[in-house]
């Protein structure tokens, strides 16, 4: 049996028997005016972090998203488009579907904007998914893309690509490591599964983003997640796992290369009022201007003494330079 079979059948488990804490977070919960998410919902919150941003979802965007889990995003994501399939939601696993399809109905009974209509649920294959070409403005997905192997996930990843339209915007949680990982633990198809032993590093995770044609990335978020230990692992060290939250845009790839953005900023303080470097970045004085690490690295380069330049704070909210 392939590890992706392996993982099926560990959905398909958790999908009859919820299982809170099998997988992933311990993020709060959160609700908007309006907006309650049932019990069961929040029971089945398999994902480690948010893919659901306010600032995506402006001129009703038509959005994807790939593992649908017990639907609390779905959820959350028709809070904001509240139109008939305004949300397409795509899973490999039937009994998921069928999960999610009935917490729907819940979520109906408990949420009076809300209609199990808003959202589309369809059976599918991240690596084949059953939606047309540039047709998607936001696609989503949380806490899967972690589990591929990295053909897998270069199948998964250039899916997103193609389904999305001109400058859409695919948004991602998933775990990542920085620590190299043994075999055993790599080829543990359970641990994969659960999220917790395919995690990449970020650059790796960024690469194969920029590797698909997707010119932008922002990292919106990197938090602590899990530890694995030698007690507990078949792992000599202990391991340390964070998870991040990053928006990859199909933004044309720039001739001298994508935009990452990892949360940097320069700050002019120098004797003018502001410092134009005829770049297309103007840094007003003391003011922080967000850049990406391909203007950070520009701007060090000029080798001025009155341009500070932060390191990555894997904390962008958007604006700056690009
Ligand atoms: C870790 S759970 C995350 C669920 C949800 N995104 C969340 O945040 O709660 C992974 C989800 O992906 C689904 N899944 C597993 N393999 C898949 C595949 N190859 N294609 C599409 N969905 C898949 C599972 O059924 C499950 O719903």
């Amino acid at each position: 049996m392939s590890y992706l079979e392996t993982t099926k059948d560990i959905y398909k488990e958790a999908a009859l028997t919820p299982d809170v804490g099998l997988c992933c977070t311990t993020n709060p919960i959160w609700e908007l005016p309006g907006l309650k998410i049932p019990r069961i919902m929040q029971e089945m919150n398999y994902g480690c972090g948010s893919t659901v941003h306010a600032r995506d979802l402006t001129n009703n965007p038509k959005t994807l998203y790939v593992g649908v889990g017990g639907g609390m995003e779905l959820l959350q994501f028709a809070y904001f488009s509240r139109q008939k399939g305004g949300v397409i939601g795509v899973d490999v696993v039937d009994e998921m579907l069928e999960a999610s399809r009935k917490n729907f109905k819940i979520a109906e009974e408990q949420n009076d904007w809300f209609k199990s209509e808003f959202v589309d649920l369809k059976k599918g294959d991240a690596m084949h998914l059953p939606v047309e070409d540039n047709s998607i403005d936001v696609a989503a997905q949380n806490c899967l893309f972690n589990i591929f192997k990295a053909d897998d996930l270069k199948k998964a990843i250039a899916e997103m690509y193609r389904v999305l339209k001109p400058h859409g915007r695919l948004v991602m949680s998933d775990p990542t490591c920085e620590q190299p990982m043994n075999d055993d633990l790599r080829n543990d198809e359970r641990l994969r599964a659960l999220c917790l032993s395919g995690s990449l590093p970020i650059a790796d995770y960024v690469k194969t983003l920029t590797d698909a044609g997707f010119g932008t990335i922002e990292i919106r978020a990197r938090k602590p997640y899990r530890i694995l230990d030698p007690k507990h692992y078949p792992t000599d060290e202990l391991i340390y796992i964070e998870s991040i939250e990053v928006a990859a845009i199909k933004d044309p790839m720039p001739a001298d290369g994508p935009c990452i953005f990892t949360g940097k900023a320069a700050i002019y303080y120098g004797e003018d009022d502001y410092f134009d470097d005829k770049a297309g970045h103007v840094l007003l004085k003391n003011q922080p201007l967000a850049v990406c690490d391909k203007t950070a690295g520009a701007l060090a380069g000029l080798g001025r003494d009155d341009i500070f330049i932060s390191e990555s704070t894997f904390h962008y909210d958007g604006g700056g330079c690009c």
